[in-house]
């Protein structure tokens, strides 16, 4: 079964994996879906590696690389004021306090004196000193067939050089009005994607949003549907919506190539669906994560409001710097969608993708056979 987007890309399921890890790209790119990596977190330099690994492993076959770049951030615009350094300044001690005394009543060790920091990650970081070169970077594998973006409309020049090299854009939205601003600036894909999905996250669910974005920009943009989807059944409900593929995040995190700390697999392993909730938290806007001790924290009636993006960002990872060293499992948490309270298990990727696939099939011979009654 085929969609109009498998020619338009070279795909042999319309089955979009999001992730940061090249192998679980590689390994659904491979497995005749399209995987899409998420490119966040690594600056121009790591990006070529990981571009130049997934096209030695995928022997031709078309990917993805998706860029979270915000429409609103603290620093935007680039310069003296958005680098980490000068955004840390910006973090109240207030907050510093909260978070030094969460860890500490949590018996979590502070940092050695001699503690190699690593270079600070958040999304909304270093948007304008990357993005170009990121660009740039993709732009130099012939494998990159599509450019998404998360948290807004990309930005102009992203949508520019991807058309003028024969590239497709995505974008993810959350309503139907983001859908209609999306394809009114040039996008060519649209995601939509509900609030059970992992990550960044509106509030209408996938159910009520698909159908209102097929009918707002559809049948000429292609629309993906994406949050809580983690089989076939729900990828045939996705395609009855009229989506032409379904998007998919969460379900990647619990398979044999993604790269995880044990603590945090075991937790999500553990998670039902009621825990995975919808907090600034991490990041500063609302994304759906494991709750945790830090999510938890956030509520108490000491806690600060979460600052914004990236700011919040920065003070998570300063927090994560301390528990992920020690593996603490009551800290350990990750972005993450309702579906993972339907995994129990790890499987290899390509396992996922070929059981997805027979399940959809399964379940729209299923209703065919409904019509024949
Ligand atoms: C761990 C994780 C990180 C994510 N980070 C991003 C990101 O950087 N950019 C992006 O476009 N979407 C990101 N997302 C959202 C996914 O692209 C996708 O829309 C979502 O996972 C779909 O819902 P699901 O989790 O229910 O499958 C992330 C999702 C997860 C689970």
């Amino acid at each position: 079964m085929r969609t109009p987007i498998c020619d338009q890309l070279g795909i042999e399921f319309p089955i979009f994996a999001f992730s940061h890890c090249r192998d679980v790209v590689a390994a659904v790119t491979n497995a005749g879906g399209f995987g899409v990596l998420g490119a966040l977190a690594y600056e121009p330099d790591r990006l070529e590696i990981e571009l130049k690994w997934i096209d030695e492993h995928v022997n031709g076959r078309p990917y993805g690389v998706d860029f979270a770049m915000p429409a609103k951030y603290v620093g935007q615009g680039g310069g003296a004021e958005a680098t980490p350094e000068y955004l840390k300044t910006l973090i109240p001690q207030g907050h510093r306090d909260f978070v030094h005394r969460l860890l500490d009543e949590a018996g979590i060790p502070r940092l050695p004196d001699d503690f190699e920091h690593r270079a600070p990650k958040a999304a909304g970081l270093n948007v304008d000193a990357e993005g170009p070169g990121q660009m740039e970077v993709t732009l130099g594998h012939a494998g990159v067939k599509m450019v998404v973006n998360a948290l807004g409309p990309p930005p102009k020049y992203i949508v520019d050089l991807c058309h003028d090299n024969g590239l497709l854009v995505g974008a993810l939205v959350g309503s139907k009005q983001h859908a209609e601003r999306q394809v009114s600036i040039g996008v060519d894909v649209i995601v939509a994607q509900g609030t059970e999905a992992g990550g960044h996250c509106g509030e209408i669910s996938t159910f009520v949003l698909v159908p209102q974005v097929v009918d707002a920009v559809g049948p000429s943009v292609p629309v993906l549907a994406a949050g809580g989807i983690g089989d076939g059944r729900q990828m045939a409900a996705a395609m009855a919506l009229g989506a032409q593929g379904v998007w998919t995040g969460s379900v990647w995190l619990l398979t044999q190539e993604a790269d995880m700390f044990p603590e945090v697999t075991e937790n999500l392993l553990a998670a039902t669906s009621k825990d995975a909730v919808r907090a600034r938290v991490m990041t500063g806007k609302p994304a759906r994560q494991l709750r945790t001790k830090w999510t938890e924290a956030w509520d108490r009636p000491d806690a600060p409001e979460p600052l914004p993006m990236p700011l919040q960002g920065l003070l998570y990872g300063e927090a994560a710097e301390r528990f992920s060293r020690v593996h603490d499992k009551g800290f350990a948490g990750y972005p993450v969608g309702q579906i993972v309270g339907s995994i129990d298990r790890v499987r290899p990727a390509r396992d996922v993708v070929l059981s997805m696939v027979e399940e959809w099939i399964d379940t729209t011979e299923r209703l065919n056979g409904l019509m024949d009654d």
